[in-house]
């Protein structure tokens, strides 16, 4: 029996007009263009415009996936949306996007929350159901309106967050090798307080992201270690057969440590949180789109996804492109 693979045909992406960098937010909170920089190696962030909505941002990531693909809409019958801001708790943002887009009303219409592990999570799942048989095509959206959850007077988390969404249109194959290989995934939710949005409490405003970073960075780079080892030791890979990491875009130091422990050079991975800072679930398709586009990907190439976020959730993925 030939076995199905889930393959990338088209990628998208999309992040707001709007630049914010770090001297505009050193004019709204104690902070500076060096600390931000040299602690994260964010420069700027994009920001959506009040009025815009997380399923907005989707969209316009879903469209060039789409037309990259050679697809419609109407070739769609998954729609998943992994994200922490959907436009409302309910329905599902997917909903939203399914509705401005113009998908079939017979397609499968969810969101996925596992923060900034949430495309890979999303991947996985999209994959299980479409070489299950019972789905052809699927549209596989990481799409984040933090600016609306981060708190613009605590410096030591809005410095660090934007707005953006990535896209990716999955389909099958039979050539044998290629497309996703395997993935790793797992959680730790005995650590959850460590990164959440906390209830509301009446007459307070919020609620917003609240974040013990330090604790955080030591957790992210040691599972993010251990899940790139895990899914490359599961498939019988190297690392330096790897041609390109693509990592949750959080902070450059994360990047370096896992670089260094990986015995990988750094330009092996692909970097653009110096431009967008960290957008979560829309942070891997944001950056797998502009590493497409920009031919640092190639037919045959093994790509690796790594991610860490709230949760805390972890993953990875390998794919042959
Ligand atoms: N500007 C200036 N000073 C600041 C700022 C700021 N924006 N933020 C914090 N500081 C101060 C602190 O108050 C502290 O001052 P003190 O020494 O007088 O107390 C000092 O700088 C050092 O603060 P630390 O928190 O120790 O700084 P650190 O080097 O750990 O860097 C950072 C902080 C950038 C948040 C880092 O810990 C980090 O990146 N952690 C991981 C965060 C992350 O990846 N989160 C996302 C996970 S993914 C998701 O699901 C959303």
């Amino acid at each position: 029996m030939t076995m199905r693979s889930t393959v990338i045909l088209g990628t998208g992406s999309h992040a707001p007009e709007k630049v914010v960098t770090n001297h505009d937010l050193a004019l709204q909170v104690d902070t500076s263009d060096e600390w931000i920089r040299t602690r994260t190696g964010i420069r700027e962030r994009r920001l959506a415009s009040p009025t815009a909505e997380t399923s907005d941002l989707a969209v316009a990531a879903a469209l060039p996936a789409l037309a990259q693909a050679g697809l419609t809409t109407a070739d769609i019958d998954l729609l998943i949306v992994a994200t922490i801001t959907p436009d409302t708790p309910v329905p599902a943002c997917a909903c939203h996007v399914q509705r401005k887009l113009g998908v079939p009303t017979h397609a499968a219409c969810f969101d996925l929350n596992a923060a900034c592990s949430g495309f890979i999570y999303a991947l996985d799942t999209a994959a299980a159901l479409l070489t299950s048989g019972r789905y052809r095509h699927a549209l596989v959206i990481g799409a984040e309106k933090l600016s609306g959850i981060v708190d613009w007077q605590d410096r030591t988390t809005c410095v660090l967050f934007g707005d953006g969404a990535g896209a990716v249109v999955l389909g099958t194959s039979n050539e044998p090798g290629r497309g996703l290989l395997g993935t790793r995934l797992g959680g730790d939710g005995a650590n959850a307080e460590l990164l959440c949005v906390p209830p509301p409490v009446p007459g307070e405003s919020g609620p917003f992201l609240r974040m013990r970073g330090k604790e955080i960075f030591k957790l992210a780079v040691r599972a993010m270690d251990d899940a790139a080892r895990e899914i490359l030791e599961q498939q019988g890979v190297r690392a330096d057969q790897v041609s390109l990491v693509i990592p949750h875009q959080a902070n450059q130091r994360i990047i370096d440590a896992i670089a260094e422990y990986l015995e990988l050079p750094p330009d092996r991975f692909f970097v653009n949180l110096d431009r967008y800072g960290n957008t979560s679930a829309a942070s891997i398709p944001l950056a797998l789109d502009e590493a497409h586009r920009a031919g640092r990907v190639r037919r045959g190439d093994l790509v690796l996804l790594v991610a860490f976020g709230a949760g805390l959730t972890y993953g990875s993925a390998l794919l042959r492109w």
